[in-house]
């Protein structure tokens, strides 16, 4: 069989993204993975709304379509929300499919019983996409930098409150219409809430400490505060000491522990984190070998965010080409103590 059957669950912005990128690439993708690549099933809620982008035999708005589908070997959820894209990642494990997904959401509270149920499958569950968007971050920590002992993770990591502050600093923007343009570019998630009030960097956050640390770092555990009280008077302030507002996440391992929080940060407008503009994110990684090292780019979006997911399709069909699987993930924590520093 030359052909790796995948489903969709969900074609938003992201699923959208995904679709494309695959669509365009169709005739380089028997080159970069040994094998034909086919969208066999869209899952969706509301199939009319997609009729005129999804052929009717691919729609579906019922999970068993998928699940019950021994052909498709490649589940990529892109629903997002916990439930029920936590069930059906289960149950396409359980049945020994591999999983693509780009919920943060689920993968910062339930990502280590995921990977665990991955690995006992023997499945790939990858999920570059999650933080982020297009920036490949997840796979550098996790493959190439695994030779470092990490000790600081920082960094922009939600586009939407960047691209607010951004404008509120550039054009002066107030911070609603900010927010609705951001919303109306596929950046901000359903509930802008989680955005807003740091909850979605501070998911992404987790995960990166969770892979840099090599412990089990969940939601839970990080300090949140957003950006929902920084008005003009805030940022005309910092304009006048040479600094800018940015919603940072730092993920430190000290001496006595894990310490994880996402915060608006003061930051001088020379320091490169302070040019990091619209929904572009960066992340910086302090390793004992490599020293510093700084990712950036487009961190949300449909084109980008699909990047990530697409790059991760591509690896799972070449690991089930090539008999390989399991390879992002620990496969033994430290177990590092977390500070609580919720107050
Ligand atoms: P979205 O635009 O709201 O799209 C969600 C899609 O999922 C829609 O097609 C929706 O179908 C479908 N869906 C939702 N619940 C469903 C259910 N219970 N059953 C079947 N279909 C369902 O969302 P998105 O922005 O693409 O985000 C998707 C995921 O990617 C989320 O986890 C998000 O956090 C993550 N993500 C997003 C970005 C970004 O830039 N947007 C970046 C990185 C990660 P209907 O229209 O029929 O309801
Ligand atoms: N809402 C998220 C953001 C999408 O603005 O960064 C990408 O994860």
């Amino acid at each position: 069989q030359n052909i790796r059957k995948v489903a969709l669950l969900g074609m938003g912005t992201v699923g959208g993204g995904v679709y494309k990128i695959i669509e365009k690439q169709k005739n380089e993708l028997i080159h970069k993975i040994g094998a034909e690549l086919e969208i066999s099933k869209v899952l969706v809620r509301n199939k009319g709304k997609y009729a005129n982008l999804i052929a009717p035999e691919k729609l579906t708005d019922q999970w068993s379509d998928i699940i019950e589908d021994d052909s498709i070997e490649i589940v990529v959820e892109v629903m997002g929300g916990i439930e029920p894209a936590a069930t059906y990642i289960k149950e396409a494990l359980q049945k020994g499919k591999h999983v693509v997904t780009a919920n943060k959401d689920l993968i910062a509270v339930q990502g280590h019983e995921l990977l665990e149920l991955a690995k006992t499958n023997h499945c790939d569950l990858l999920f570059e996409a999650a933080v982020a968007g297009g920036i490949p971050i997840i796979r550098p920590l996790n493959q190439c930098l695994a030779g470092n002992e990490i000790t600081e993770v920082m960094g922009i990591i939600n586009g939407t409150t960047n691209f607010i502050l951004t404008k509120m600093s550039e054009e002066g923007m107030d911070f609603a219409e900010a927010l609705q343009l951001a919303t109306d570019l596929g950046y901000a998630e359903a509930d802008p809430t989680a955005d807003i009030e740091g909850h979605d960097a501070g998911r992404k956050l987790a995960i990166l400490a969770s892979l840099a640390f090599n412990s089990p770092v969940t939601f839970q555990n990080v300090y949140t505060e957003g950006i929902s009280k920084i008005s003009a008077k805030d940022i005309r302030y910092a304009h006048e000491l040479g600094c800018e507002i940015k919603l940072l996440g730092i993920a430190k391992n000290t001496e006595d522990g894990i310490e994880v929080k996402v915060h608006p940060t003061m930051i001088p407008q020379s320091h490169p984190l302070a040019a990091v503009n619209d929904s572009y994110n960066a992340v910086f990684i302090h390793g004992d070998a490599v020293g510093d090292a700084m990712f950036y780019g487009r961190g949300a979006g449909e084109l980008p965010t699909g990047s990530a997911v697409v790059g991760d399709i591509l690896d799972v069909a070449r690991n089930i080409q090539f008999h390989c699987t399991g390879r992002i993930g620990s496969s033994c924590y430290k177990n590092i103590p977390i500070k609580d520093i919720k107050e």
